[in-house]
């Protein structure tokens, strides 16, 4: 008969971890009598970060009194108390490859639905004084498993645990957390996973995100946008064959094979990385027709901008420039849905690329072209844009000009970009939105359409994901504190900064964190792929092993180390 032993609640509180603080309710305490259990937590429970953990389908957090006995023989630990892994029930019984997602039990007068496995993070490291609890959780296949609640009711230790219903397709919690963290990935059984209502709509979308995976990309899609490889590694040399004036302040420079050797096709929507001269490298989307022999790459001449002045005023047709391949994940899908591409600036940069995919395709998809710029003369790929649209028989444009002048009569409304105008479109709600343009505008214009609908590109340093770290005041990128290091160069390009590498005792996600370089993690220690960034060149050396290996052309900084000098896509 499986028991509910004791249940553990817990506020969320501050925690000093290596010098930060930590806002976190991984500690959570037995509660002695009754508890009533809520749709959206225990009485008394709380979470630190609601983005990783809480809210209606992860409203209470399960855990096995037989996997607390395994950990303490496999970590040789004594001292777990009810609560050590952060769960609300600590159950007998209900083991992770027992229960299946979508079961419902009833414990005392509450209903519950399975509804995930636990979604690892460093929280459960730190109260297990473990860093390496994370990854250990899902490769021992122990994670442990969240209920929704579907009756409220109170519920107190020594509960009978009565099974009512069976979730359809049998997929345990094991097979589950397996299925999206572990290799693998077997397609009939993440079908059969989708198939389960009951799963939860993050981990649906993950699952989805695997089955649109392409054929040729590696990696992990259901944790991190996957792309294929690199065409190249590293930095190749490619000569400038052509310059020509886009508007009043973008320029297009094309790159092509200095042997005229047809160059690999990148994906509508991605970006390569030129090396100007040393210490000098950025990053430009590619504009030009997807499958063209040679690049087109859109530079906007920034006011004291040191690598586009450097591109508009030093490069001349005949130069040699190093370039890494085309990469990212910003890429137009297929499909037959409507596709709205909006830009702002030169932002128009890849998504001009995708119209170009289009027309190419002769694509019968509904299509907007949204484009905002400051007024005619500094509007980039006018005549351009427009003779692509007329070769597609559903395609609408629509330009808005912030500050026209007298002469522009080639625009449809002025103002700026924002989601009251876009309202008077009528843009279909299932439309695929791909947006690029200026951070604000990118941020007004997103918050207009459906989440899991708008695909934006950012021209710079992709935002920090830190779970539950209290905020602290941001410094622009800086070499790190104290002596230099003596290693090898390390360049983290969006945040255009090189430093040398200090020495063994850290990782580069350390790294970059002294550095306050943006970066995005989870678990540090190879499982959740939030660091998971791209190694535009050299080699890295892993100190925990990845539990499912990245992209190729990717690293996962919080457990690798440059083996020589690395450039990094950060
Ligand atoms: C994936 C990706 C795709 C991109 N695609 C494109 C693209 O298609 N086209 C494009 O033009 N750019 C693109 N960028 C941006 C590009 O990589 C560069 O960031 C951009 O060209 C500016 O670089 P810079 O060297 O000219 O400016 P930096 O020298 O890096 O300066 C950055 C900004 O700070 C300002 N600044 C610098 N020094 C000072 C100072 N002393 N005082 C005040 N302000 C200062 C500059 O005006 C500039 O706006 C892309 C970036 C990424 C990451
Ligand atoms: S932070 Fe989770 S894999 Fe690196």
């Amino acid at each position: 008969m499986a028991m509910l032993r004791s249940v553990n609640v817990g506020l969320p509180k501050d925690v000093v971890w290596r010098g930060r603080t930590v806002h976190t309710g991984v500690w959570k305490s037995p509660v002695d009598g009754a508890a009533m259990v809520r749709r959206l937590n225990i009485d008394g429970d709380g979470q630190g970060d609601l983005g990783g953990h809480g809210g209606e389908q992860r409203a209470v957090f399960v855990y096995q009194l037989e996997s607390y006995e395994y950990w303490r023989e496999f970590l040789g630990r004594d001292d777990f108390e009810f609560g050590q892994f952060g769960e609300n029930f600590t159950v007998d019984g209900l083991a992770d490859d027992e229960v299946h997602i979508g079961d419902r039990y009833r414990i005392g007068a509450a209903l519950f639905e399975v509804t995930q496995p636990r979604v690892t993070c460093y929280r459960v490291g730190i109260r297990m004084n473990e860093p390496r609890m994370p990854a250990l959780l899902v490769q021992h296949r122990r994670p442990g498993f969240y209920f929704r609640v579907l009756e409220e009711g109170e519920v107190r230790a020594g509960d009978e645990i009565v099974k009512v219903a069976d979730g359809p397709e049998g997929l345990t919690v094991s097979e589950v957390d397996g299925l999206l963290y572990l290799p693998g990935h077997d397609r009939a059984t993440i079908e059969r996973a989708l198939r389960i209502p009951a799963l939860s709509p993050g981990w649906q979308g993950s699952f989805r995100a695997m089955l649109d995976q392409p054929e040729s990309a590696g990696g992990n899609a259901g944790l991190a946008g996957a792309a294929p490889p690199p065409a190249w590694a590293g930095f190749r040399a490619l000569r400038v064959t052509a310059i020509e004036r886009e508007s009043s302040t973008i320029t297009s420079v094309r790159l092509a094979d200095p042997d005229g050797v047809p160059l690999p096709a990148a994906l509508a929507g991605q970006f390569l990385t030129v090396r100007l001269r040393s210490g000098l490298v950025r990053s430009y989307s590619l504009s030009g027709r997807p499958g063209d022999a040679a690049y087109r790459i859109s530079v906007k001449r920034e006011p004291h901008g040191v690598g586009s002045e450097y591109l508009h005023t030093h490069l001349r047709a005949g130069d040699t420039v190093d370039v890494a391949a085309p990469r990212g994940s910003f890429v137009l899908a297929p499909g037959s849905s409507p596709v709205v591409l909006i830009s702002g600036g030169v932002g128009a940069t890849p998504v001009l690329a995708m119209l170009h995919a289009l027309a190419e395709q002769r694509s019968t998809r509904r299509i907007w072209w949204v484009q905002a710029a400051r007024n005619g003369d500094e509007r980039p790929f006018a005549a351009e844009a427009a003779a692509l649209l007329a070769q597609l028989p559903q395609a609408r444009s629509y330009v808005c000009y912030s500050r026209p002048r007298p002469q522009d009569t080639d625009y449809d409304v002025t103002g700026h970009l924002t989601p009251a105008l876009l309202r008077t479109l009528d843009l279909p709600p299932d439309a695929d939105v791909y947006l690029c343009g200026p951070t604000a505008m990118e941020e007004a214009v997103a918050a207009a359409f459906p989440a899991g609908k708008v695909h934006t590109e950012v021209f710079g340093a992709r935002a920090a994901l830190t779970p539950g770290i209290s905020a602290k005041p941001s410094r622009p990128p800086h070499a790190p504190d104290g002596e230099p290091g003596t290693g090898p160069s390390v360049s983290f390009v969006r945040s255009d900064l090189t430093v040398p590498w200090p020495g063994d005792g850290t990782s580069l996600l350390e790294l970059a964190e002294a550095c306050d370089v943006p970066v995005r993690w989870s678990c540090r220690v190879g499982v959740c792929h939030n660091c998971e960034s791209g190694l535009l060149s050299g080699e890295v050396t892993y100190t925990t092993d990845p539990v499912d290996p990245p992209a190729e052309g990717n690293v996962l900084i919080c457990s690798s180390r440059p083996r020589g000098d690395i450039v990094l896509d950060l």
